[in-house]
């Protein structure tokens, strides 16, 4: 059986909507063809990737403004980092080009009707889906939490795809969309104590080497914070591509368990944090918030940084979401990292702003963090826990 659609679905294919919904609905049925899909689905909610200048470039930014001539939104629609704090670049030491060319693209985003915050925690920030509800997410980090930790599902989108489920508010019924697909196929027990976040990527990082694409049941971890959580999420998606996990006792989805077990424990993750720590890097930027800062996160940052000062020579981004930057700011919490000389950068992250020649090491706490530090900027890397990266901040 083809790909079936209903009347709207077929005027929006033939242009009744306008030239950019009848674009979009050539990408949606595209795909639902190629996947095999039987009908198109609404979706709730939409997250769009390939924001930051530096990645899309004017061919991609031609790309978004032809489509904002008539395109706009139908549902909640956010988008992921963008290549620089939207307001306090400068400071940043990011070049005035870039900066208008980052605004022409949110610009094209905002006559969309996007809700032009650039996060990859959009469900921190109010673009929360509810368990069990479709919809079309892109950053890989966000998918994965949003498959596995809320039970929303959605596939693993691409930029291009994700902005026509926003023009369309559909998405063709295909992998993760349908529940024999979200089964669990390995087992992994994991026989160490995780402590704080790099630990989370730690295991993101073995888990997801180990299982590539087959969607892990984690059994061994007693509790997990929505931080950590985010971590194994960003870490998992990054070193195995994997866009769902079931962790025991701790995320929400019904799977059947698999028999095939592997076992995880403290040596696992003490090789993949030297796999992650580069031989004498020279650390001259530390950076955490990948994925984007929690207020919780922020608050405690703010205290450990209360009073101190960063080290001439180093540079320090916390980087989260715009709403909570504001948030921060309200609370005291930017005025205390500020003013030790680091910076709270939203819209933005370590892996999008094009940073690549201005830093020779990275300390982070996030795996993935490390993953495009090294594949992007040739940085070299070190993977620490939060307390460790701002005592090397300021020592
Ligand atoms: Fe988010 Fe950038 Fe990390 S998009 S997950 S902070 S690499």
């Amino acid at each position: 059986m083809g790909l079936e659609l209903t009347k709207e679905e077929k005027e929006m294919l033939e242009g009744k909507h306008g030239k950019a919904t009848r674009k979009a609905m050539e990408i949606i049925t595209t795909l639902g063809e190629i996947y095999g899909a039987e009908r198109l689905i609404p979706v709730s909610s939409v997250q769009i990737a390939g924001v930051s200048y530096h990645n899309l470039g004017e061919a991609g930014l031609e790309y978004l403004s032809e489509m904002a001539e008539d395109g706009r939104t139908r549902v909640l629609t956010t988008l992921n980092p963008a290549g620089m704090d939207m307001e306090e670049w400068k400071k940043h030491g990011i070049s005035e080009d870039f900066a208008i060319n980052q605004q022409r693209v949110v610009n094209a985003f905002e006559k969309m009707g996007v809700v032009t915050t650039c996060t990859c925690t959009p469900y921190l920030i109010g673009n929360l889906p509810h368990f069990g509800e479709h919809i079309a997410w892109a950053e890989s980090s966000a998918v994965c939490f949003s498959n596995s930790v809320i039970g929303a599902l959605t596939n693993r989108e691409g930029g291009p795809s994700a902005l026509a489920s926003a023009l369309t508010g559909k998405t063709a019924e295909y992998g993760l969309h349908l529940h024999e697909n979200r089964m669990a196929q390995v087992k992994y027990e994991v026989k160490t104590e995780l402590n704080q976040t790099d630990d989370f990527g730690l295991l993101g990082h073995v888990i997801g080497e180990r299982t590539g694409k087959t969607v892990p049941y984690i059994t061994g971890i007693s509790h997990a914070t929505t931080e950590q959580l985010k971590s194994f999420s960003a870490s998992v998606a990054t070193y195995g591509g994997v866009a769902i996990f079931h962790m025991e006792g701790i995320t929400p989805n019904r799977t059947t368990i698999p028999d095939k077990i592997e076992i995880i424990t403290r040596d696992d993750l003490n090789a993949a944090r030297t796999i992650l720590d580069d031989e004498q890097a020279e650390i001259d930027f530390i950076s955490v918030g990948c994925p984007h800062a929690s207020i919780q996160e922020i608050a405690t940052i703010a205290k450990m940084l209360d009073g101190k000062q960063v080290t001439e020579g180093k540079t320090v981004w916390i980087t989260t979401a715009k709403p909570t930057k504001d948030l921060a700011m309200k609370m005291g919490f930017y005025d205390k990292i500020e003013k030790a000389g680091a910076f709270l950068v939203a819209d933005a992250c370590c892996a999008v702003a094009p940073l690549k020649g201005r830093f020779k090491g990275l300390m982070t706490d996030s795996a993935k963090a490390c993953y495009y530090a090294r594949g992007k900027n040739n940085f070299k890397t070190e993977i620490r826990t939060v307390e460790e990266c701002i005592k090397e901040a300021v020592s």
